[in-house]
């Protein structure tokens, strides 16, 4: 049916991808700063980005810690549940054939067990350098260039996401989701056809489907 709607994300979902994608593009551009020698000269005050990166690195802790106690917990296990599995139809998808997906397609739960892996990476490593400059016996070589790769793959993978979330035009009615909450049936059944199945039998039978909140 024309302009019918179905719930994409929940607050929480959306609180949880808005918190994370700002904390990353902070620490992103402070990073940078702190990296390349023309920007580090052109800002000047290094100390002062520093503070910046790692302000921003415990403020991201702590929103997301908020988000996901005060938030609705439930909604965000399902989805942790849904990203974690891979059936024959996400295993067709990556091998490039055509197969109908769910909520996120297969390449989508890549990206965001990838994006989880590198936050703790992330992590980790910024923890070793911060706390290195205070023990020596936790300064490594290595730790340094794990966290700029980290950088450099994530900063790809980034522009990537951004191009099919804001340009792409079969892709970027997306951002309704992740801002409103809701996208057009028409375009999930497009490109999401088991979801939007699955929400139009769970609707027809009255049983409760994802609401926005
Ligand atoms: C929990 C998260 C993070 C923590 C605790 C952290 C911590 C740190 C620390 C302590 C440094 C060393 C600063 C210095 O002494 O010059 C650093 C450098 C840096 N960080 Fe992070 N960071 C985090 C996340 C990120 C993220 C998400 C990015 C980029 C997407 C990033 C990019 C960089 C870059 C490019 C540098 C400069 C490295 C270099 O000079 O080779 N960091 N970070
Ligand atoms: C201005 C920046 C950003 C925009 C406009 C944006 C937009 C979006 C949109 C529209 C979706 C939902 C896609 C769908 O419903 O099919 C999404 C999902 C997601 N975003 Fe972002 N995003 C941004 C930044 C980021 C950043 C910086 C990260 C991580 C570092 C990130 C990680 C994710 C993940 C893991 C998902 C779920 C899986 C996927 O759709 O790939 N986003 N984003």
């Amino acid at each position: 049916m024309a302009g019918e709607r179905l719930a994409r994300f929940t607050r929480t979902e959306r609180a949880v991808h808005w918190v994370h994608a700002s904390a990353f593009l902070v620490l992103l551009g402070s990073g940078l700063c702190l990296y390349l020698p023309s920007l580090a000269e052109l800002v000047g005050r290094r100390p002062l980005l520093k503070t910046i990166h790692l302000d921003t690195a415990i403020a991201w802790l702590v929103a997301l810690v908020v988000v996901v106690v005060v938030g609705d917990r439930s909604s965000l296990r399902a989805t942790v549940r849904e990203i974690d599995m891979f059936d024959r139809d996400d295993r067709n998808w990556l091998r490039g054939r055509s197969a109908p997906q769910g909520r996120l397609n297969a390449g989508q739960k890549l990206n965001a067990i990838i994006t989880a892996a590198f936050a703790v990476l992330f992590g980790i490593t910024g923890l070793l350098l911060w706390y290195g400059e205070r023990d020596t016996r936790f300064r490594f070589a290595q730790t340094i260039l794990i966290h700029d790769w980290l950088m450099y793959v994530s900063f790809v993978l980034f522009l990537g996401h951004l191009y099919l979330s804001v340009i792409h035009p079969k892709t970027r009615h997306a951002l309704n989701g992740m801002t409103r909450g809701w996208v057009d049936a028409d375009w999930a059944r497009e490109h999401h056809a088991k979801w939007a199945a699955d929400h139009e039998v769970a609707d027809s039978l009255h049983l409760p489907v994802q609401k926005v909140r």
